[in-house]
C-alpha cells in the first residue's frame, strides 16, 4: 500500500525518538478475502519489505492453506510499520567476547499508538470483509486491552474498532462495526508446541466461515 506522504513522513520522523527501525507497507490486494493484522514487523521484513516473511511467515501460509488461502487472497499489515528492537549485551559463544545486540521485541502501547493512523487509513481503504487479528497486538489495539487471545481465539466477533483520535493520544470507536476473527499469533508454537490443535482448529473454522 502506498500512504499519502503527509500521513506516513511525520509518523517516520518521529518512530526515530524510539527503538524502531525501518518501514515496512501493508502488502496485498485491495480488494482481499481479509486482513490480517499481525504486531510488528521483524529483522527479515524490514530487509526484504516484505510482512510475514520470516519465521512466523511460513507459519501463517501454512494456516491460510488450513482455510483454503493463499498469501495473494489476502492483504497483511500490523499494528506497527517498523521493527521494534530490543538492545543487550551477551557474551558471543565462539569468540568469548562481550557483544551488543537488538533483537526483536514486542511494541510498546505508544509505538502502537504512534503507527494507529496507518492501519486506521488501510482498514479504511480496504474495507475488509473480515479482518483476522493475529497475537495479542493486533487484538488489542482494535478491540481494546481487556481482550486477551487465549479467551476468545478462532471466534467471530461483530464490533466497532479503536481508531486514533483527532489529538492522536489515544482511541475512539470507528462508526462502522466490522467482523473480526482473533488468532494465535503465528510464531505462538515456537514458544509453545501445545497451542498447534488449536491453531490449526481455528484455521479450519474460518474455512468454514469464508464460505457463509
Ligand atoms: N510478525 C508480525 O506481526 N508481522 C510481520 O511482518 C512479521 C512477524
Amino acid at each position: 500500500m502506498d500512504y499519502p506522504k503527509e500521513l506516513a513522513y511525520p509518523i517516520q520522523q518521529l518512530s526515530k525518538a524510539y527503538p524502531l527501525e525501518g518501514f515496512v507497507a501493508g502488502q496485498g490486494p485491495l480488494h482481499p478475502r481479509l486482513i490480517i493484522v499481525g504486531e510488528a514487523p521483524g529483522r527479515t521484513e524490514v530487509e526484504n519489505f516484505i510482512p510475514f516473511s520470516g519465521q512466523a511467515g511460513k507459519e501463517l501460509i501454512k494456516s491460510l492453506a488450513r482455510a483454503g488461502l493463499t498469501r495473494e487472497d489476502v492483504y497483511i499489515t500490523s499494528a506497527v510499520r517498523s521493527r521494534p528492537y530490543g538492545t543487550k549485551e551477551r557474551v558471543n559463544k565462539r569468540s568469548g567476547a562481550y557483544e551488543i545486540v537488538h533483537p526483536n521485541r514486542t511494541p510498546t502501547k505508544k509505538e502502537v499508538l504512534l503507527h494507529a493512523p496507518l492501519l486506521d487509513y488501510e482498514i479504511a481503504q480496504i474495507d475488509p470483509p473480515i479482518i483476522v487479528t493475529v497475537g495479542n497486538i493486533g487484538l488489542q489495539r482494535l478491540l481494546g486491552n481487556q481482550m486477551v487471545i487465549k479467551h476468545c481465539h478462532g471466534q467471530v466477533i461483530q464490533s466497532t474498532i479503536q481508531q486514533c483520535n483527532r489529538e492522536r493520544t489515544g482511541y475512539q470507536w470507528s462508526t462502522l462495526s466490522y467482523l473480526i476473527v482473533p488468532m494465535y499469533h503465528p510464531a505462538a508454537i515456537f514458544y509453545n508446541r501445545t497451542l498447534a490443535a488449536d491453531i490449526e482448529k481455528d484455521w479450519t473454522g474460518l474455512k468454514t466461515i469464508l464460505q457463509q
